[in-house]
């Protein structure tokens, strides 16, 4: 069996197949694409709409504590100046002045190159999976250039926010390979302005949100006073977020243009957080095990508490193994009073509950999760593709590529094939199934070509089931089809209800 899941082309494997299927696309692809934007084909916006669809029933309407909101895009100006964003919300910049290139700080590496305990120069690398084994090969072609004899010390990375202003002009510029042509960092704000109008002056500046958050602090009170929530309880949201990002990489995982899902869990400022925080993540873990991510992949990042933020009283990240590295996906943060208490003071209107125990107002503490779809789109892409070698009954190899796709969030949940396209009896058994399945799933009703190509195709789709309306179908008792089931390849015979039945236990 060999599996591109193996190697380090898996990546190029995913895009490559995201393009070829219609996941994803480049946006404004005839105009040579934007970088960190991206449009999802007709597969893709299948799946990510399950994504969604998943999360809102069991986040929103399978809870009795949770109620859901859409807030605008565009909200106040001040509401991002309220939660910190106007002044804060930013990543430190660097730029090369000769390259023009532009770098995160935080993710441009560099170490000093040291021969028996001498510094002789500096090497940089960007942010990778092998950055130390980048530097340390770059000191060594330094060492072997410059013929410099001598015992050389395994490189020591850091990142270029902590460089210091004799070190700045040493470190090469992966632009150019030469140093002397870095700045030093600068925040650089990430949120993208409009205006809102017809006059673009300063009073009519407005942003694109960053987060959806803003939008479940700025309602809390309209959702306290249109509704019977009692604490605890939260607000759902998924929409569109907005960020500048200095360097979108990584596919789908970091871009300019993405959609979060984010659930703001208020709780009394008396209430055990902690704990409350503990069951959230497990919340959150079990979801992304039921939507078919697998387990070994995922782990859990507890934020030191050192560089968590003033008012954040605990944040663990859930992690997942991308083939690029393991990266953040899922972030559930503890925020205490912060947001709530900033909107009272910013806005003048308090928002604030009353304790009908102690007859004492307060401001209620909340628990956060914060998830972007895209990225466990792009989670679940790469758990999904494998590459495998099947025999077929004749004895005959040949590769198929299969997306193992959970049902929840399969695009097609399952696939409709007449044997032969030029049957009538065949051909309207099959258009009749076809129409009474679309009616309650995503279906594809497929007539073209051989019956294993058929297969193959529905394989790459990620499609858990195909049903082949054959001989047997109309010429044998029982109106029974051939049921192919996608991951082993197992055929059986299945009634019209007992297809029913087990779409009906496994799409929910
Ligand atoms: N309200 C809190 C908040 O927005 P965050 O950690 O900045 O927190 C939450 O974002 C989640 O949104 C991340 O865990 C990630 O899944 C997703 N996300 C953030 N920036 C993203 C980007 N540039 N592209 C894709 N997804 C992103």
């Amino acid at each position: 069996m060999s599996n591109p899941a193996d190697s380090t082309n898996l990546m190029e494997a995913i895009v490559s197949l995201a393009k070829r299927r219609g996941f994803i696309y480049p946006s404004s692809e005839i105009y040579g694409g934007l970088n960190g934007f991206f449009d999802y084909g007709p597969l893709g916006s299948e799946l990510k709409k399950n994504i969604r669809d998943c999360w809102w029933n069991d986040m929103v309407r399978r809870r009795d504590d949770v109620v859901g909101l859409e807030s605008s895009i565009i909200m106040h100006p001040k509401v991002w100046e309220a939660s910190g964003h106007v002044a804060g919300f930013s990543d430190p910049l660097v730029d090369c002045k000769v390259s023009k290139n532009r770098y995160r700080a935080d993710q441009l590496f560099f170490a000093p190159v040291v021969i028996d305990g001498k510094t002789v120069a500096y090497v940089s690398a960007l942010e990778s999976e092998k950055t130390t084994e980048e530097l340390q090969a770059a000191a060594e072609l330094y060492k072997r250039k410059k013929a410099i004899v001598g015992t050389l010390a395994p490189v020591q990375p850091k990142d270029f926010t902590e460089a210091t202003e004799t070190e700045i002009p040493l470190i090469p510029s992966p632009g150019t390979g030469e140093p002397g042509s870095l700045t030093a960092p600068r925040a650089f704000n990430m949120m993208f302005q409009t205006n809102v109008g017809a006059m673009s002056d300063a009073s009519s500046v407005a942003y694109l949100r960053p987060e959806t958050a803003q939008g479940m602090f700025v309602d809390f009170k309209n959702v306290i006073d249109t509704t019977r929530v009692k604490l605890p309880f939260g607000i759902a949201q998924i929409g569109k977020s907005f960020r500048n990002e200095i360097t979108p990489r990584n596919f789908i995982f970091r871009s300019r243009e993405f959609e979060q899902m984010e659930m703001e869990y208020f709780i009394h400022e008396d209430a055990d957080w902690s704990k409350c925080h503990q069951e959230w993540i497990e919340w959150c873990r079990q979801w992304l095990l039921s939507i078919g991510l697998p387990e070994a992949k995922l782990s859990l990042y507890a934020h030191k508490k050192e560089k968590l933020a003033f008012y954040s009283k605990g944040t663990t990240d859930i992690m997942f193994e991308y083939p690029f590295g393991v990266q953040e996906l899922w972030g559930i943060a503890a925020r205490g009073s912060y947001d709530l208490t900033q909107h009272g003071i910013a806005s003048g209107k308090p928002q604030e509950m009353f304790d009908e125990t102690t007859k004492k107002k307060f401001v209620p503490h909340v628990i956060e999760p914060a998830v972007g779809v895209d990225r466990i789109l792009l989670a679940v892409l790469c758990a999904a593709y494998a590459v495998e070698d099947v025999t077929d009954e004749k004895g005959n190899t040949e590769q198929r590529t299969v997306l193992r796709l959970s049902p929840r969030i399969a695009p097609v949940k399952v696939a409709v094939l007449p044997l032969i396209k030029n049957k009538e009896l065949l051909v309207a058994r099959a258009k009749d199934l076809y129409t009474k399945l679309k009616r309650k799933y995503a279906v594809q009703y497929d007539d073209g070509g051989a019956i294993g190509k058929r297969y193959r195709r529905q394989d790459e789709a990620g499609t858990p089931w195909c049903v082949t309306i054959d001989f047997d179908t109309i010429e044998k008792p029982g109106d029974t089809f051939t049921l192919r089931e996608r991951d082993t390849m197992k055929q059986t015979r299945i009634t019209e209800a007992e297809l029913f039945k087990l779409l009906d236990e496994q799409v929910y």
